[in-house]
């Protein structure tokens, strides 16, 4: 019986494609969601100051007495995770990893392109990930692409910018979408392949790691709590 909220964050908007997954799938939790807008884009960034950024929203949360935290976001998981677990030791943090694997169970004979931030293709984490894959998935990093997203009212004002930037994957089998802030393009990618690609993304994994975590750790609120979501941002 914890009512305690759960505390998710990003960079931005990217990171309510991964809560909306959380709140579906357990309904009668509370969740807080912090946008950490002071530092977006995370993707262009340093490690150090990555780890910065992502330790000051954990520590936001923490303050706000959240019994768990959800990195909703690639860059900061694959950069600064293991760095936010030993910083708060005893609260369960679950991250989004870049959907490499799921991607990989379902090529065929070809390959599947990652998108990318540039601060995922630098870090370690990531390019273990890809080296597991044997050469099956290509990394397509993208410097702008997050940032774009997040500014345009319009998203479909983006489709000439995706369309040039897919081109190079035009044979791809599948998409690896490795920014939570793609989610929100990934209609545009699909229309690109004229429908017939399969794209994935790490967000129902991360809600299912969360509700298996809440259980195993007794921290679940009860099924009939009404499940809330308060919105934050950090602001410059
Ligand atoms: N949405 C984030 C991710 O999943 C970060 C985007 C950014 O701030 O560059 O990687």
């Amino acid at each position: 019986m914890d009512f305690r909220p759960v505390g998710v964050f990003d960079s931005g908007i990217g990171g309510l494609s991964v809560l909306r997954e959380c709140a579906a799938r357990l309904a009668h939790e509370n969740f807080v969601y912090l946008a950490d807008k002071a530092n977006m884009p995370y993707g262009t960034k340093s490690e150090a100051d990555i780890k910065a950024a992502a330790l000051n929203c954990a520590d936001i949360l923490v303050g706000m007495n959240c019994k768990a935290i959800v990195i909703a976001c690639n860059t900061a998981t694959e950069t600064a995770i293991d760095y936010i677990r030993d910083m708060f030791k005893g609260v369960p943090v679950v991250g989004l990893e870049p959907a490499v694997k799921p991607c990989l169970r379902e090529l065929e004979s070809g390959y599947g392109v990652a998108l990318v931030t540039e601060a995922t293709s630098r870090s370690e984490r990531f390019k273990k990930l890809v080296k597991e894959s044997g050469g099956r998935i290509v990394v397509a990093p993208q410097p702008r692409l997050a940032k774009l997203i997040e500014e345009s009212d319009d998203k479909s004002a983006l489709r000439p910018y995706v369309e040039k930037m897919l081109e190079p994957y035009r044979d791809a089998e599948a998409v690896a979408l490795g920014c939570s802030h793609y989610s929100f393009i990934s209609d545009m990618i699909k229309d690109f392949y004229g429908g017939k690609i399969k794209i994935y993304d790490g967000a129902s994994g991360a809600a299912a790691r969360l509700a298996y975590i809440l259980q195993a750790t007794d921290c679940a609120a009860p099924s009939e709590n009404n499940g809330s979501v308060r919105f934050y941002s950090t602001t410059k």
